[in-house]
């Protein structure tokens, strides 16, 4: 039997980015997709505002975004830079998926924390899924391209001018799941500060 620590590492380190094109449509029982946002909502908070909002799409929801995003982002995009592939994924990736989480952040009326803060907030939201959905067996992808950050996005949404989409987590199941991905050590990230031999003074 493995420990707590070494289950937490392996989580942490076999959570990969499959692609939603390598989805295989096979369907998410409801039921797990709410354990996996009830892990989101454990995510840790400045103030308490739980600042995520989630929309979830799925069955013919799924074609609903699909279409929509599809149609904007012809729409929007000038016909030299049109890409018929584009407008193609921008439907196939939604429509392989089991369920799409679209990440939301609602903006705190006082706006007393700092919106930088509300989005890290969100983020960590989304880990707590991610990892979820990697102990499940379910395979996720964050994605932030294609209209994401449009106004039209979230007039679709029905979210506030002052909230943000900060992007879909894609679900569904593979044959064929990422396994690998590569890190710089984190000896390069880090400084460790154990001495204090400073004389520094701000006075
Ligand atoms: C905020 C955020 C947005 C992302 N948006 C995209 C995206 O638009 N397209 C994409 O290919 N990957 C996107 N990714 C996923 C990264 O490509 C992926 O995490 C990275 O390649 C590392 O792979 P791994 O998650 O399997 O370790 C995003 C990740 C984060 C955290």
């Amino acid at each position: 039997m493995t420990s707590f620590i070494e289950q937490v590492n392996q989580l942490i380190e076999s959570r990969r980015s499959t692609k939603p094109r390598n989805f295989n449509g096979k369907k998410i029982d409801d039921s797990i997709v709410w354990q996996i946002l009830e892990n989101g909502n454990w995510a840790p908070t400045h103030g308490l505002t739980q600042p995520w909002r989630f929309k979830i799409f799925t069955d013919a929801g799924l074609e609903k975004l699909a279409n929509f995003q599809a149609l904007l982002y012809q729409k929007l995009t000038p016909e030299a830079n049109f890409s018929p592939d584009k407008y193609e994924r921008m439907q196939t990736n939604i429509l392989k998926s089991s369920h799409v989480i679209v990440i939301c952040m609602e903006r705190q009326k006082s706006e007393k924390i700092l919106e930088l803060e509300e989005i890290e907030a969100v983020a960590c939201s989304v880990q707590n899924m991610a990892l979820t959905a990697t102990a499940y067996g379910i395979c996720s992808f964050w994605g932030s391209g294609g209209v994401t950050y449009t106004s039209e996005l979230k007039e679709f949404l029905g979210i506030g001018e002052k909230d943000r989409c900060l992007g879909y987590l894609y679900l569904g199941y593979s044959d064929n799941p990422a396994t690998s991905s590569r890190r710089t050590p984190i000896q390069e990230k880090v400084t460790w500060i154990a001495e204090n031999t400073d004389t520094n003074d701000l006075t």
